[in-house]
């Protein structure tokens, strides 16, 4: 969203600004930890959401090492501890004909999921509106391959499975366009910015899952999965996508809480 720069003035006046002027007025400018890694943004700069795009586009820079001297960790690799597997719940008939069945037993979860290759995006857009708490982003993966383990406990082709083991997932040309809100929170001496929600839509090109063991010893239903999985792709790209967009959620949530925990919006801005 554009924001003009009367928008702007008005925006000054927010409860965060006020918070910020009260603490960097009330002392010597304090040295921003920040400034040798970017250009720290004035208050009063009428493209100030400008300002505070190329700021943190300087920060994504280092999402591959971090930032050790402002806790910032590396983004890389990115783990996620737990997703819930709704999908293998809401499968269709499409899919697997009537061979999932419901049942009050009826679970299924990935979990210590290890993304890789997840520092390596690309941002095509960045927006920063500090007045509203909100923040959008539109950026890419070239590719992401991710490893972790399921836990299921389901009936399929009208057999009990409980099951657990390793499942792979490559996927490439992810893109990504996100708008997070969220709010400024004081932590002891200094102001945060952080995100707790996130409203995302996800794209890929193309991806590819492996599911190891599901049917322990039953190699021609492992066989049997391998092939719904390989020959259903499209019917299963479409019932995936909300869990897809589920866990992109909560990776770049989180990837970008990181980076703000380490930059406190008192070193920020500069006084002029
Ligand atoms: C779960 O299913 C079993 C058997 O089908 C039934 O006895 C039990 O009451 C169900 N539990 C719940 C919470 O629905
Ligand atoms: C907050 O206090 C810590 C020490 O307690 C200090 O290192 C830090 O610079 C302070 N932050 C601000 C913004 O003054
Ligand atoms: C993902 O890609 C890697 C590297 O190209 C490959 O070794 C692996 O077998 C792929 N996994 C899947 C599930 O396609
Ligand atoms: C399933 O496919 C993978 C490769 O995608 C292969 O390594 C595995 O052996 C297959 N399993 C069976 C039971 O065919």
């Amino acid at each position: 969203m554009h924001v003009s720069s009367k928008t702007m003035k008005f925006v000054l006046t927010a409860v965060v600004l006020a918070a910020i002027v009260c603490t960097v007025a009330g002392k010597a400018a304090k040295t921003s930890r920040l400034a040798k890694y970017t250009t720290l943004c004035k208050l009063s700069d009428p493209k100030l959401s400008q300002c505070l795009t190329s700021l943190m586009k300087d920060i994504l820079k280092h999402s591959k090492t971090g930032i050790p001297e402002l806790n910032i960790p590396a983004l890389e690799p990115f783990l996620i501890p737990e997703i819930d597997l709704k999908i293998f719940q809401g499968l269709g008939a499409s899919i697997f004909g009537n061979t999932i069945q419901r049942s009050n037993k009826t679970k299924a979860f990935a979990r210590n999921l290890v993304i890789h290759h997840s520092s390596e995006f690309e941002i095509y857009d960045l927006k920063v509106d500090i007045k509203k708490n909100e923040f959008f982003v539109d950026l890419s993966f070239p590719k992401l391959q991710i490893e972790g383990e399921y836990d299921v406990n389901l009936i399929m082709f009208n057999m009990p499975i409980k099951s657990t083991g390793p499942v792979y997932i490559n996927a490439t040309d992810i893109t990504v366009k996100a708008t997070l809100n969220g709010k400024t929170i004081k932590r002891k001496n200094e102001s945060l910015l952080l995100f707790d929600t996130i409203d995302i839509k996800v794209n890929f090109k193309d991806y590819s899952i492996m599911i190891e063991n599901l049917f322990k010893k039953d190699q021609n239903l492992n066989r049997a999965l391998n092939d719904t999985l390989r020959s259903q792709k499209a019917e299963l790209r479409k019932l995936t996508t909300p869990m897809i967009e589920e866990l992109a959620g909560k990776m770049v949530l989180s990837m970008i809480n990181q980076i703000l925990t380490g930059l406190p919006l008192e070193e920020i801005f500069i006084t002029e």
